[in-house]
């Protein structure tokens, strides 16, 4: 909070023009009056805008923040913002719709020479002993107290990376950027970066650390790497295949990449161990998060081009819901017309009711 506070009390004018992305309770849109904005737009699609509405009444700010419900790539300005400040990345940078929204932001948003915070953002990577998530999420599946053969489930564990909250003792590498991401230059919601990393002492490396260092604006920065005071963030923990015993001055070589498809990131990691007095072909690992979800062949099969999805009365159900939709009937006359076509199908009015309401708030 004080570094984003910082970056918007050094970018906003007065009487200048601010976009919250991602506003949430608005605070950085209270903020922004504070510092002297003229008119500020708090967007967000969640609920919690509500909230922001009643904090910028109690804050004197009602008269110069309206408020947007709905993702920043729907909105359309009048006119275009000289400051946008946005948080909508999640442990990473690469999350979701982050990159795209903020590309957007930049191009259809704000103003030739406008600010964007955050500037910047750099993920870091070290090499890290995490004995305490592979005791919590792999070895069960390698070795439990009851005996049972549960090793078929480790495969999709090891590709599973979790949310870390690692010490420096944690790493066994120097911490070194990995990627830059530029907010006011990037078109690429993709990338792909390479590290040789070097172990500084001896250990277990059960994986990697990945962190992000943030600029917010020219000298004002904050980072989420091991060591830190406990945040928001947190750090991303990538497990590798098994654990790896290295010496001192061992190098592993990662290849990591991230792809958009269809709103969240896949994250392939690929590393290759050079030890010393290692004898033959060096051990390499291929890592994938796609390689830690579990489909089953009947679902992917539903995925398929050739699919051809069954009628079924479910389908019919909503199918009937949505054509009744026409702007003039009331949720309660479109529940009560499905209640009576399909009176196996819901339990009770209030049932119907929930299913029609939930249907259609899909198309607000
Ligand atoms: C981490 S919260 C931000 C909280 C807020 N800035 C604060 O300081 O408390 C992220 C918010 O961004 C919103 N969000 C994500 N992508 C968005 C977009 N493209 N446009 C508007 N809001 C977005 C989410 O609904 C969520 O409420």
């Amino acid at each position: 909070m004080s570094a984003y506070a910082d970056a918007l009390r050094k970018a906003v004018t007065p009487g200048c023009t601010v976009f919250d992305i991602g506003a949430g309770q608005g605070i950085f849109s209270i903020l922004a009056c504070k510092y002297g904005a003229g008119a500020v737009v708090a967007i967000d699609p969640d609920d919690t805008i509500a909230l922001a509405r009643e904090l910028a009444a109690n804050n004197g700010c009602a008269d110069r923040i309206t408020f947007f419900q709905g993702l920043s790539t729907d909105f359309q300005p009048s006119v275009r913002a000289d400051v946008i400040v946005s948080d909508i990345r999640g442990g990473l940078p690469l999350f979701e719709h982050h990159i795209p929204s903020i590309v957007d932001a930049r191009e259809r948003l704000l103003r030739r020479g406008g600010t964007l915070i955050p500037m910047r953002d750099t993920i870091r990577i070290a090499l890290a002993e995490n004995t305490k998530a592979y005791e919590l999420h792999e070895r069960p599946w390698l070795e439990n107290k009851f005996d049972i053969d549960l090793t078929a489930g480790h495969r999709f564990a090891c590709n599973v990376r979790t949310k870390a909250e690692m010490a420096p003792a944690d790493l066994l590498s120097e911490l070194q950027d990995l990627l830059t991401i530029d907010y006011r230059h990037v078109t690429d919601t993709d990338a792909t970066a390479f590290a040789t990393l070097s172990a500084t002492r001896s250990g277990t490396a059960h994986g990697m650390n990945l962190s992000f260092q943030s600029e917010l604006a020219e000298g004002i920065s904050f980072s989420t790497e091991p060591g830190v005071p406990e945040n928001v963030y947190g750090q991303n923990f990538f497990p590798f295949q098994r654990p790896v015993e290295l010496a001192a001055g061992d190098h592993v070589d990662v290849e990591i990449s991230a792809r958009l498809v269809d709103g969240s990131y896949i994250w392939n990691w690929n590393s290759e161990f050079r030890r010393q007095g290692q004898s033959g072909a060096p051990l390499k690992f291929r890592q994938s998060s796609f390689l830690g979800k579990i489909y089953s062949p009947q679902s992917l099969a539903r995925q398929s081009r050739q699919f051809i999805p069954p009628a079924s009365e479910a389908q019919q159900i909503d199918q009937l819901c949505l054509s009744l939709v026409d702007g003039k009937r009331s949720l309660e006359a479109i529940a009560g017309e499905l209640n009576a076509k399909f009176p196996n199908r819901f339990t009770s009015a209030s049932d119907a009711l929930n299913h029609v309401a939930n249907l259609t708030a899909r198309y607000r």
